[in-house]
C-alpha cells in the first residue's frame, strides 16, 4: 500500500486533481490517498492556508499530489510553504511539445530545473507605504545540491533518449550575476564547481533576460536549464506558453526525503467550476510521481496514452480547441492505458 497526500486546494485544483486520481485509481496500484487541506477555501474555513495537520500529512506519506491554490492576501502560500517545509529543493519543469497540439514549436524537449527553497521566494520582506525590501538569500549548499540535480537530470535525460543524438548532453545555467554579483555570483559559481565533476556534459550559461528571448528564438538549444527561484517560476510559464500552455505544463519537485508533484498553472477562477479545465499538466504530473515511486513502466504508459489522445484530438478540452469536459479527457486517457495493456 503506497500512502499518497492528496491536496486538491482551489477552483480547477479540485478538478484536476479530482481527475488524476481517477487515473491512478484505474492503474494496476495499490494507494492509499489521504486528503489534507490547503488554501483559499481552507482560509476561510480555518483561518490558516494550510494548517499543521496538512504538514503533517504531507510529511509522513511517500508522494503528495497538489492540485492548485487561489491566493490569500496576507497569507502564506500553500505551495511554498510545502516545497519549504518538505525541502523538495528541485522543481522539474519539463517543456515538450506534442504531435497534435498546435504550438510555437514542434520540436522541444528540454527541462528547466528551478531552486525551489531560497532566492527572492525566501518570504523574508520588510517594509512601510514607502519602501519595501526582499532579501533574495542565495546559498552555496543550495546552489550546489541544485546543480548537482540538474546535471544528473542531463545524465538521466540522455539515457532515455531513444534515437542517437549527436553531441554530449548540455545543462544551461541561468542567471544574472552581472548586476546580482554577490547572490548569481555565487550561484554561478556553484553551478561551474560541481561541472568539474561531470566532464562529459557540455555547460553554458545564460544572463536571464537574454535567456527569454533565446526561450523564442532558439528553445531547440536547450537540454537542462538550472536556475534561481523566481527566473525559474518565470521562465517556466514562458516556456508553457511555447508548446501549448499551461494546461499541459506538469512539475514535480523533488527532494532527498520527499516529492510533492502538481501542475504548473494555478486556480484557475476564469474557468472554474465549469469542469473544462484541462487534465493534462495534472496527468503528466502523475506519471512524474510514479518515476518517483519507481514504477516506470506505469509512468511511460500514462506519457504514451496521454500523448496518443493529444495525437488523435479528438477528445480535448477548450484551452486545446476541444469541447470535452475534464472528466472525458481522463477517461480517454484511461481508454489508452488499456489499450497498451
Ligand atoms: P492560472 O494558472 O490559474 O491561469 C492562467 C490562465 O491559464 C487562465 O486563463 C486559465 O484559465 C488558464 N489555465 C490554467 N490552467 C488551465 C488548465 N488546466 N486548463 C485550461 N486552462 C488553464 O494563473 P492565474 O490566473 O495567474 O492565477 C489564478 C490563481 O491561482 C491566483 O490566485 C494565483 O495566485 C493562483 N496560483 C496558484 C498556483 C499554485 O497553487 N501552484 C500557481 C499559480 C497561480
Ligand atoms: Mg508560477
Amino acid at each position: 500500500m503506497i500512502k499518497i497526500a492528496r491536496i486538491d486546494g482551489d477552483g480547477i485544483g479540485k478538478e484536476v486533481t479530482e481527475a488524476g486520481v481517477h487515473i491512478l485509481n484505474s492503474m494496476d496500484l495499490n494507494i492509499d490517498f489521504i486528503e489534507a487541506e490547503a488554501g483559499r477555501e481552507c482560509f476561510d474555513k480555518n483561518g490558516t492556508t494550510i494548517p499543521e495537520e496538512t504538514l503533517k500529512i504531507a510529511k509522513k506519506t511517500k508522494a503528495t499530489l497538489f492540485g492548485a491554490s487561489t491566493s490569500t492576501p496576507g497569507e502564506k502560500s500553500p505551495i511554498i510553504t510545502l516545497r519549504q517545509e518538505l525541502d523538495v529543493y528541485a522543481n522539474l519543469r519539463p517543456v515538450k511539445s506534442f504531435k497534435g497540439v498546435k504550438c510555437l514549436f514542434d520540436d522541444l524537449d528540454f527541462l528547466i530545473v528551478r531552486e525551489n527553497t531560497e532566492g527572492l521566494y525566501s518570504r523574508q520582506e520588510d517594509g512601510d507605504e514607502e519602501q519595501a525590501v526582499a532579501k533574495r538569500i542565495i546559498t552555496k549548499k543550495a546552489s550546489e545540491r541544485i546543480s548537482k540535480l540538474a546535471f544528473e537530470q542531463a545524465i538521466k535525460r540522455n539515457e532515455d533518449r531513444k534515437e542517437d543524438i549527436e553531441g554530449k548532453p548540455l545543462v544551461t545555467c541561468v542567471h544574472k550575476a552581472n548586476v546580482l554579483k554577490k547572490t548569481d555570483g555565487l550561484f554561478k559559481k556553484a553551478f561551474y564547481d560541481v561541472a568539474m565533476n561531470y566532464p562529459d556534459i557540455n555547460t553554458n550559461n545564460y544572463f536571464v533576460d537574454a535567456t527569454a528571448m533565446y526561450l523564442l528564438t532558439k528553445p531547440q538549444e536547450f537540454d537542462v536549464i538550472v536556475t534561481t527561484n523566481l527566473f525559474g517560476d518565470i521562465l517556466s510559464d514562458c516556456a508553457a506558453g511555447l508548446v501549448g500552455g499551461l494546461g499541459l505544463a506538469p512539475s514535480g519537485n523533488i527532494g532527498d526525503k520527499h516529492g510533492l508533484f502538481e501542475p504548473v498553472h494555478g486556480s484557475a477562477p476564469d474557468i472554474a467550476g465549469q469542469n473544462i479545465s484541462n487534465p493534462i499538466a495534472m496527468t503528466l504530473s502523475v506519471a512524474m510521481m510514479l518515476d518517483y515511486l519507481k514504477e516506470e513502466y506505469l509512468a511511460n504508459n500514462l506519457r504514451i496514452a496521454t500523448e496518443n489522445v493529444l495525437k488523435k484530438g479528438k477528445v480535448l478540452t477548450p484551452d486545446l480547441g476541444g469541447k470535452n469536459k475534464t472528466m472525458d479527457v481522463a477517461n480517454e486517457i484511461i481508454k489508452e492505458l488499456e489499450l497498451l495493456n
